[in-house]
């Protein structure tokens, strides 16, 4: 039976109420639908519509149907009722007969999805907090193995200025911590329960708001009902985290993606990490890192999803709200997997020193180090740099690195050009004079390096 029966005199057209069930979706919430309806019934000790045996039962019933279905979600949804609250809710009264029926009291679906989508948000908040720290650390693993390791940094996809390994990891270490603050901004912003709030403009009874939202670990209650049951801004801003995350990942594929390539092909993926082609026996696939990155597209739409269904919403609750659900689930989901994927393809990767230094070398990556050599010796970088441009220009004709080129031969371009310029052009030293703070040199890698030790050092 539905919870309106009442009202009603046909029973649900059976195509409608297929389509009117979310339970396939919401059973995810058990967990949480369980804890705010725990704190319910000992709110409503407080107010004596239950007594203490009856909170007891009431909990203790909760409880044991937490236990025995939180790992059996396949019978769960073969049931027909409507959604999660209202399938615990038959389950309850089922086993312990009214005095479950008077759990329902003062309370609203309405209040009751928006605090339990509160609950879910935050507890895998949680999670991806330690997926993100755990990722950082595998990053800075990796950052401390490969500071010797020369990569060509790339400017529109062409060879721009020598970077080590270690400082490319450190990179994505930056992105991810800027991550990891919008989830605890996340955090911060869920921590107000709704509980209480009923279908929308507040419960009759006289409890005790702030009471009940410590009962689940929210730091307040709401303020207004009417906007607490229509309010979804918190599912906007986990799956902006998460899309935006998700770039971030995304990015980290296409880097190592093309870093894996034929034509760069420095960096190896092992193979239990790889795919092979049904044709071509030759070939070895990132598959791994196309689907971050095609995944990403998926995060996207949820967050789309959820922004479209919102815009045209009259206050306060409509069953669009249903579909939040679906949106949120698969955007977390995706994001969660795709953090755990990163870890594995970092962990599972070797690097080709000799190849990424030589492409570090060749492709006039120097040149910049070239054009402020001649700064030093007094020009205007604006002159250096037409300069070094003709220099380059030659260089690729007689197919030489800078370095090959003799002093005469700069000499021709530039007269207080001397010796010492070769000293200047070593990969080394491109790195080396990279000193300021952000910089490339061994000496701010190693300053970040320590940095990140410490502050990863105080996270669990
Ligand atoms: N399954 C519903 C949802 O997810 C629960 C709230 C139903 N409320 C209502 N007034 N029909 O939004």
């Amino acid at each position: 039976m539905s919870l309106w029966g009442g009202r009603f005199t046909e029973a649900s057209n059976v195509k409608f109420k297929k389509f009117n069930n979310s339970l396939r979706i919401d059973y995810r919430l058990i967990q949480d639908d369980i804890k705010s309806s725990i704190a319910w019934s000992k709110i409503l000790l407080d107010v004596e519509i239950l007594t203490n045996q009856e909170q007891q039962l009431i909990e203790k019933t909760l409880c044991w149907i937490l236990n025995k279905y939180i790992n059996n979600v396949e019978k769960i949804v073969i049931s027909d009722a409507e959604d999660i609250h209202s399938w615990i809710e038959k389950l309850l009264i089922d086993k312990i007969g009214s005095i479950g029926k008077k759990l329902y009291t003062g309370r609203s679906r309405n209040d009751q999805i928006a605090t339990n989508l509160k609950l879910w948000c935050k507890r895998k908040s949680k999670i991806i907090l330690k997926k993100i720290v755990k990722l950082q650390r595998i990053f800075l693993n990796q950052a401390y193995l490969h500071q010797n390791t020369i990569i060509p940094g790339y400017t529109h996809l062409q060879r721009a200025q020598p970077i080590t390994f270690s400082y490319w990891c450190l990179a994505y270490i930056e992105m991810l911590e800027r991550d990891r603050l919008r989830i605890l901004h996340v955090i911060q912003n869920l921590n107000l329960s709704p509980l209480g709030c009923g279908a929308i403009a507040g419960t009759s009874w006289d409890i005790n708001r702030k009471k009940l939202a410590l009962l689940m670990d929210f730091s307040d209650c709401t303020k207004n009902a009417l906007d607490s049951v229509s309010d979804r801004d918190f599912i906007i801003e986990i799956l902006s985290a998460a899309a935006i995350s998700m770039m971030h990942l995304s990015r980290f594929s296409e880097d190592l993606i093309f870093y894996n390539s034929g034509e760069a092909n420095f960096i190896e993926l092992s193979d239990s990490i790889t795919s092979g082609s049904s044709l071509m026996p030759q070939k070895k696939n990132p598959d791994v890192l196309e689907l971050i990155r095609g995944k990403c597209s998926g995060v996207y739409g949820s967050l789309f999803s959820i922004l479209v269904l919102l815009k045209g919403l009259p206050l306060s609750y409509n069953k669009d709200f249903q579909e939040d659900k679906r949106y949120l689930f698969q955007g977390i989901d995706s994001w969660i997997t795709c953090l755990d994927m990163s870890c594995i393809v970092l962990n599972n990767l070797k690097l080709n020193k000799l190849r990424s230094e030589k492409l570090a070398q060749e492709g006039y990556s120097n040149a910049t180090e070239l054009a402020d050599y001649l700064v030093v010796k007094g020009l205007s970088f604006r002159d250096a740099h037409h300069i070094v441009g003709k220099i380059v220009v030659e260089a690729i004709r007689q197919n030489k690195y800078l370095e090959e080129l003799d002093l005469l031969f700069f000499k021709k371009y530039c007269v207080t050009i001397e010796q010492d310029v070769y000293k200047y052009l070593t990969l080394k030293s491109c790195l080396k004079r990279k000193n300021a703070i952000g910089g490339v040199s061994p000496k701010q890698i190693k300053h970040s390096l320590d940095a990140v030790k410490k502050r990863l050092l105080h996270l669990s």
